[in-house]
């Protein structure tokens, strides 16, 4: 028997929900059919998931009556493209998929996002289910509608906002993810609890040993709570016109430092540490935090080992990327920062100095600004 619970995100043009248990991937078909979802069903993986999950995941879906194929796209980020996008186009029409049939994610957030967007756009629009298999993708990519793919101009610059139909989270595949994966993850759920959850953030401080230990009454508590809260916050604002900013929180260095080192060198959750870390020092130079907000911040991230710390890069040339970012608003580079903890505001117009210092401080170089 695994444990299971059920939650509902509500987006304007839809609710769905989000099954978060054990033991779920062999209950999939099942749980489709409950809901009311029939006919056929193509799922997309990638080559690594492919040998650990599709066989249970499959089997569910025969069980319960689906006619199925599967797509297999390669493993890894340059893999999210228009070009293995269409590769599921191609099996959608071999397979004369339809409105009604379903489109299923078998992934970490390069197959969701990549599955998505092929959901999005064939035929205007099929039923997309999302079954993510790294930690990221059950916290981050799969809630809140976001697909796309990468251009060689950027990251994710091809998208849309669809919801899917359902998410269902199998705890136990997070047994085989890599220990940095993991890590990567838990950056973004220490995010929720900085931000919008002093719950979580106490949680995750006090119970660190479990969670560590992948736990499963540990992941469901935290997965929960940080879904819930990333839910809630879409909820407000679906096409990020505003509050949804505030879950930038840490992107703003975190992704000046992915560009900078030309992704790859960095975990997106290694990055976005950094950058909460970042964003905490400066809350404090600027006086908008709390006394203890960027101590406690930096305790909770150094207690799950992830990285605090800026290499030796010029803090200047990380600061120009950070203008340069496509978040900028009127030339303006946009912060969230944490006026305590399980609280998110958006600043713009921070003095430049203070940036420069507070990125010298984590270890940037110094130089000054030149005009
Ligand atoms: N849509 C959104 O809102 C959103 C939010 C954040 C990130 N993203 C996107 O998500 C992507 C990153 O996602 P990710 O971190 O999940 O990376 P990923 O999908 O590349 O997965 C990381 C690695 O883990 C492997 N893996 C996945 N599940 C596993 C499992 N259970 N056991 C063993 N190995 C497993 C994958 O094969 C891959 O090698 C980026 O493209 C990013 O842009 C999207």
């Amino acid at each position: 028997m695994g444990i299971e619970t059920k939650f509902q995100v509500k987006a304007r043009a839809k609710e769905y929900p989000i099954f978060l248990g054990t033991d779920l991937l062999r209950k999939t078909g099942m749980i489709l059919r409950k809901e009311g979802l029939t006919g056929k069903a193509l799922v997309v993986t990638n080559s690594k998931l492919s040998g650990l999950y599709l066989k249970p995941l499959v089997g569910s879906l025969e069980q319960a009556g689906f006619s199925h194929q599967v797509v297999i796209i390669p493993d890894g980020e340059e893999y999210k493209s228009l070009a293995q996008v269409e590769k599921v186009y191609d099996a959608a029409a071999a397979f004369r998929l339809e409105r009604s049939s379903l489109l299923i994610a078998l992934g970490g957030g390069v197959i969701g996002d990549l599955t998505g967007f092929a959901a999005s756009t064939y035929l205007r629009g099929v039923k997309f289910i999302q079954i993510p298999t790294t930690l990221l993708a059950q916290v981050d990519s799969s809630v809140g509608g976001k697909v796309g793919v990468n251009h060689r101009e950027g990251k994710n610059l091809i998208g849309a906002f669809y919801q899917p139909a359902m998410v269902i989270t199998d705890l136990k595949v997070l047994d085989t993810l890599e220990g940095r994966e993991f890590k990567s993850g838990l950056a973004e759920i220490i995010k929720a609890g900085l931000i919008g959850d002093p719950d979580l953030f106490r949680y995750l401080l006090t119970q660190s040993e479990k969670v560590k230990k992948r736990s499963t009454n540990a992941l469901l508590e935290i997965i929960r709570k940080a879904c819930l809260f990333k839910a809630q916050v879409v909820e407000e604002d679906e096409f990020e016109l505003g509050r949804r900013a505030i879950l930038n929180y840490g992107h703003t260095i975190g992704h000046a430092l992915e560009v900078e080192t030309g992704y790859g060198v960095y975990r997106h959750g290694e990055a976005v540490a950094i950058g909460m870390a970042g964003a905490a020092l400066i809350g404090e130079l600027v006086g908008i935090s709390r006394p203890g907000v960027w101590e406690q911040t930096m305790e909770l991230l150094k207690l799950y080992g992830l990285p605090v710390e800026i290499p030796g890069i010029p803090a200047e040339r990380l600061f120009g990327r950070m203008a340069l970012d496509k978040k900028v608003k009127k030339g303006e580079i946009r912060w969230v920062l944490t006026p305590k903890l399980g609280e998110a505001v958006i600043k713009d117009k921070l003095p430049p100095e203070i940036i420069l210092e507070a990125l010298c401080r984590m270890g940037a170089i110094g130089g000054g600004l030149s005009s």
